[in-house]
């Protein structure tokens, strides 16, 4: 869990600071999107690199629910007759809504791609100008593209945070010092990473992109 996890949070702050060149203008943002697909070159033919990233970060998110589903029939096993009384509040918010914020963010991805990848359910879908692309996407009009977003972004930050403090743990952390200093760490970094991809969107909405 812990280090398919972690790979994917790599490519989560990745992503996230590439989409910031947004805010640098159509050409910076188009430019940067062309790199992208000419990243590897010209060691490794044309688009090569990107079909490695997609097998590596494919091969991980299933890896990730793959673990998840063995962790939890190993717990089930492990106390195969229920808790009588359970208490109602266990662990934080975010800890208790792991699986079904999973469920939601894996729902998005297959919706982000099909939206901002293969342009099928993008207003504009051109494969030559993503600038166009997102600022299409965001624009007031479609106010619920932005919500759905939103939803799937906040969904994204719980599950980090609480996924990078249990990564530290399983990485082997075991100090109380160190693991109040896990939690601030996942907190900022969830923080952090949620109000850097929400920015696209907002910027959009309000006008300060477009
Ligand atoms: C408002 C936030 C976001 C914006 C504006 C955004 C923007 C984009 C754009 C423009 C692309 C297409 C790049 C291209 O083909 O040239 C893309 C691809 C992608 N995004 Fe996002 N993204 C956002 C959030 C996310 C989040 C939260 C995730 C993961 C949970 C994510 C995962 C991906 C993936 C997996 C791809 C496909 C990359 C590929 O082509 O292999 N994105 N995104």
């Amino acid at each position: 869990m812990a280090v398919t996890g972690l790979l994917l949070v790599g490519f989560l702050y990745a992503h996230m600071i590439g989409n910031l060149k947004i805010f640098f203008g159509a050409e910076s943002f188009d430019h940067y999107a062309h790199w992208l697909r000419r990243l590897g070159t010209p060691l490794l033919p044309q688009d090569w690199y990107l079909w490695i990233q997609r097998f590596v970060l494919t091969a991980a998110v299933v890896g990730h629910i793959v673990a998840a589903t063995i962790l939890t029939r190993r717990a089930r096993k492990a106390r195969p007759v229920r808790y009588v009384h359970r208490p109602k509040v266990q662990g934080s918010y975010a800890a208790r809504t792991m699986r079904w914020g999973g469920v939601i963010i894996a729902l998005f991805i297959v919706y982000h791609i099909l939206d901002l990848t293969t342009g099928h359910l993008n207003p504009v879908g051109d494969p030559q100008h993503p600038y166009g692309n997102v600022v299409a996407d965001f624009a007031p009009g479609r106010w619920y593209v932005t919500l759905f977003y939103t939803l799937a972004i906040v969904a994204v930050g719980f599950h980090l945070r609480h996924g990078l403090f249990s990564a530290v743990r399983s990485l082997g952390q075991r100090t109380l010092r160190g693991e109040r200093l896990a939690r601030a760490a996942a907190l900022l970094l969830s923080v952090v990473l949620v109000v850097g991809y929400l920015s696209v969107p907002f910027a959009v909405l309000t006008g300060l992109v477009d």
